[in-house]
């Protein structure tokens, strides 16, 4: 078996590994804001392929590695030959032969088991169709940030059964909390991810109903109606209407309870402005945490 560290998706990781990138994370956040960060990546390169479009994940990825004294080289698809057909593969072959470590966005899972297969560097899923690992460790250290321990709390997801729902529910597995996933039964996970998550243990509920998923929750999650590459979007909006995170719908959840979004929002869709905007949202501190939980990635990927 490779020994290299692929951060691909939560999953694929147990639970002390997990626990030992937030703590690397937090560590490297407290550096940050003290002044005292070491240049940990001196001399690294991490190359980072984006075939979707991207904000937070691009700059936060960048800005981490400058940081701590390494640098990043953004490719596009369009702009880079795998547009014009040179295989992941190949492309993987060639960019190791560069760079420390490869962060991939992509629509196609595949692509991402390609490059785990060809590439002799870590790999970073930076997103695909079917999960989003690097949300969901920023989302966990943002929540631990203001609540402590996210073991035995419950976590709540209203709208689509999307890929940021997808590495809920592989956190939720593994860092030992009760996830509540509310949904039109048409935008429900894949069986094959629920059955994994009920093979492991995992406390997850799927339900129809936004106000069972939320009643007492510690967490309440929104993500976008029409993710990137979704053709669907009138039927989607249609459907997820009873499922829109508003002022009444946090009452339902704990009195402690956090609000989240990873961003970007389409404020009065998904999520009314007076949550996003409101005393229980942490968005601004999830984003922030973005660049910190990649740095601890970045730090158990590098070595
Ligand atoms: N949340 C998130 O991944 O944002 P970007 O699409 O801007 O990278
Ligand atoms: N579910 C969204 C997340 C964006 C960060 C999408 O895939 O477009």
């Amino acid at each position: 078996m490779s020994s290299v560290k692929h951060f691909l998706d939560i999953d694929r990781l147990d639970t002390k590994t997990l626990r030992a990138i937030l703590d690397l994370a937090v560590n490297l956040k407290r550096d940050h804001i003290q002044g005292t960060s070491k240049p940990l990546f001196a001399g690294k390169t991490l190359v980072m392929i984006f075939e979707k479009p991207s904000t937070r994940t691009r700059v936060s990825f960048q800005v981490g590695m400058q940081q701590l004294g390494g640098q990043a080289v953004v490719m596009g698809e369009s702009e880079s030959q795998l547009g014009r057909g040179e295989t992941v593969a190949d492309t993987a072959r060639v960019l190791s032969r560069y760079a420390d470590a490869i962060m991939i966005r992509t629509d196609d899972p595949k692509k991402l088991d390609d490059l785990e297969t060809y590439a002799t560097v870590p790999v970073i899923n930076g997103l695909t169709d079917s999960s989003h690992p690097c949300q969901i460790m920023a989302d966990v250290m943002t929540f631990e940030e203001h609540r402590g321990p996210i073991k035995g709390k419950v976590v709540a997801w209203s709208g689509d059964g999307n890929n940021v729902a997808n590495s809920w529910i592989h956190a939720a597995v593994r860092l030992g909390f009760t996830l509540r996933i509310a949904c039109p039964d048409s935008l429900r996970p894949a069986p094959e991810i629920l059955d994994w998550a009920a093979s492991e243990g995992g406390d997850i509920t799927v339900t129809d109903d936004a106000a069972h998923a939320v009643a007492g929750a510690d967490l309440v999650n929104a993500d976008t109606w029409i993710s990137m590459g979704d053709a669907d979007a009138d039927e989607r909006r249609r459907l997820l209407e009873p499922y829109r995170v508003d002022q009444a719908l946090m009452d339902k959840a704990g009195p402690e309870a956090l609000f989240m979004h990873c961003l970007p929002a389409h404020r009065g869709e998904e999520v009314t402005d007076e949550v996003l905007d409101g005393p229980q949202s942490v968005i601004w501190d999830e984003a922030e945490n973005r660049l910190h939980a990649q740095k601890g990635i970045l730090a158990w990927c590098l070595g």
